[in-house]
C-alpha cells in the first residue's frame, strides 16, 4: 500500500513510518519540524538524542535497504498538502501531525489559538485535498480518550445508542475533553465525521490512549534511528516521566489524589492499531471510531508500579493538581474493535517497566531537573515556562 505517514518526525510518526516501511508498504513521511521547534521554545530536549530526519532516512536506508521518502512542510498551508498529495497519490493517510499536549496548549491565549488553528485547519486542509484528489484514499486519523473526558457511565467506541422520548437512534458519543488541545480533537472528529458524509470520504478516528515505552524492533536496529522520548512537564507522558523521575531520584510527582484514570498502550501496540486500521479501511462514506488502548490505570497506580520495578529507593509525592480533573471518578471504556481485528496487546508488566527505566539510566546524564515540574496551571488563563526564562515565557 502507499502510505503517506503525517508527522513522521514525531515520537509516533517515526517508529509508525519504519514499521510500515519493514512491512513492505510504499511509506513517505511530512513534517514541518515544529515539534523540535517547541523543545526550543522550551529550554529542554528529548531524552533520548535524535537525529534529523534526513538523516534518519538515509540510515534506515542503510539498514533496511527500505527507502522512505521525506517532505518538509506545514499542513496549514493547503498548496503543500496539494503538492504532497499529487506527488505521493497515496492510498492511506495516516495523520499524527498535531501539536499534541495538553499543557502546551493551556499555557496562554496564544498557545490555546495555536494549537486549535494548527489542529483544526491541518486537518481541514487534507480533508479537502483528499476530496478533491481521491475520495477513495483512507485517512487514518490520531484523536485521542480524551475527548471523552470522564462521563459516571461506560465510554462506548464513538458512538452510543440512546433513547429519548420514546426514539432511539446512535449518536456520536458526548464529548468533555478537559484542555483546549482536546477540545482541538474534538472539531476535529467532527469535522471528519461530516466530510465522510458529503464527500462520501472513508475515514478511521483513532481515539488513543496515553501511550507508553520509547523503543520499536524497528528503532534498535541502529542508534541513529531512535524515536524521542519526553519527560518534561509540558510534553512527557506519566509513565515515562516517572521512569525518567525514579532513576534520577525525583519523587514521583502524582497530581492529586492520583485516582485520574486513564487508557493505556504500549508504543508498539500504537504501529499495530495503526496497521490494523490500514489493512481494513472504512467503507466508502464511512466514519468509524476505535478506542485504541489496551489496559486502564489510575496515575498513582502507575505511580506505585514504577516503585515497585526500580530496585532503588522511590519517594512518591503528592503534589496539587495543575489541571482541572477529577481526582476520584468511574471509568470503563470499550475497546475491543481493535481487538476483534486481531490485535495482540503487549500489556504492562513489570519488565516493560524495567525496559523503559534502562532507557532512562541510559541517558541520565541529559535530564534537566528544571523540566520536571509541572509549569502550566489550568485555573489560569496566562502561565509562565519557568525552564525557558526571557520574555514571552
Ligand atoms: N503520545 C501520546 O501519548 C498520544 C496519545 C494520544 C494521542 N496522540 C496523538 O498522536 C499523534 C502523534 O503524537 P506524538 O506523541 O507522536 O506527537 P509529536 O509531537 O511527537 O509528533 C507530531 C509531529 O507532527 C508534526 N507537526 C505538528 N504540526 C504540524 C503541521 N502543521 N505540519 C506538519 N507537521 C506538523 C510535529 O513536528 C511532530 O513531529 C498526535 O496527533 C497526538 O495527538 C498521542
Amino acid at each position: 500500500m502507499r502510505i503517506l505517514v503525517l508527522g513522521g518526525d514525531g515520537y509516533l510518526g517515526w517508529p509508525t513510518a519504519l514499521h510500515l516501511s519493514r512491512r513492505g508498504h510504499e511509506v513517505a513521511v511530512v513534517d514541518n519540524f515544529v515539534r523540535r521547534q517547541y523543545d526550543f521554545e522550551m529550554g529542554v530536549d528529548s531524552l533520548v538524542p535524535i537525529a534529523h530526519l534526513q538523516h534518519r532516512v538515509r540510515v534506515w536506508e542503510e539498514v533496511s535497504g527500505l527507502r522512505v521518502e521525506a517532505f518538509v512542510g506545514d499542513l496549514t498551508d493547503h498548496t503543500f498538502v496539494e503538492r504532497v498529495l499529487d506527488a505521493t497519490a497515496p492510498e492511506a493517510v495516516v495523520h499524527f501531525a498535531e501539536q499534541r499536549s495538553a499543557p502546551y496548549s493551556m499555557i496562554d491565549r496564544a498557545h490555546a489559538t495555536y494549537t486549535q488553528v494548527n489542529n483544526v485547519v491541518g486537518t481541514l486542509n487534507l480533508l479537502y485535498a483528499i476530496a478533491e484528489r481521491d475520495p477513495q484514499i483512507h485517512l487514518v486519523k490520531l484523536g485521542t480518550m480524551g475527548e471523552y473526558g470522564t462521563p459516571n457511565i461506560d465510554i462506548e467506541e464513538g458512538f452510543i445508542e440512546i433513547t429519548h422520548k420514546g426514539r432511539t437512534d446512535v449518536l456520536p458519543y458526548p464529548k468533555q475533553p478537559g484542555s483546549f488541545y482536546h477540545l482541538s480533537k474534538v472539531h476535529d472528529s467532527h469535522n471528519i465525521q461530516f466530510a465522510c458524509r458529503i464527500w462520501g470520504l472513508r475515514a478511521t478516528d483513532l481515539n488513543q490512549g496515553v501511550v507508553y515505552g520509547q523503543e520499536t524492533d524497528e528503532t534498535t536496529m541502529h542508534a541513529d534511528l531512535a524515536t524521542r522520548f519526553d519527560y518534561d512537564g509540558v510534553f512527557g507522558t506519566v509513565l515515562n516521566r516517572f521512569c525518567v523521575q525514579a532513576v534520577v531520584g525525583h519523587p514521583l510527582t502524582v497530581y492529586g489524589q492520583g485516582g485520574q484514570t486513564r487508557g493505556m498502550l504500549d508504543i508498539r501496540d500504537t504501529l499495530a492499531c495503526v496497521e490494523l486500521a490500514l489493512l481494513h479501511p472504512a467503507a466508502e462514506g464511512e466514519f468509524r471510531v476505535f478506542n485504541q488502548f489496551t489496559e486502564s490505570f489510575s496515575v498513582a497506580q502507575m505511580a506505585d508500579m514504577v516503585a515497585e520495578a526500580y530496585p532503588g529507593e522511590v519517594r512518591i509525592e503528592h503534589v496539587e493538581d495543575p489541571r482541572v480533573e477529577k481526582e476520584e471518578h468511574y471509568y470503563r471504556a470499550a475497546h475491543t474493535k481493535l481487538l476483534d481485528l486481531g490485535l495482540v496487546p503487549h500489556l504492562l508488566e513489570p519488565a516493560t517497566i524495567k525496559g523503559l527505566l534502562d532507557v532512562a539510566d541510559r541517558h541520565r546524564g541529559r535530564v534537566d531537573p528544571a523540566a520536571i515540574a509541572p509549569t502550566v496551571q489550568w485555573r489560569k488563563t496566562a502561565s509562565r515556562l519557568t525552564t525557558a526564562g526571557g520574555p514571552g515565557a
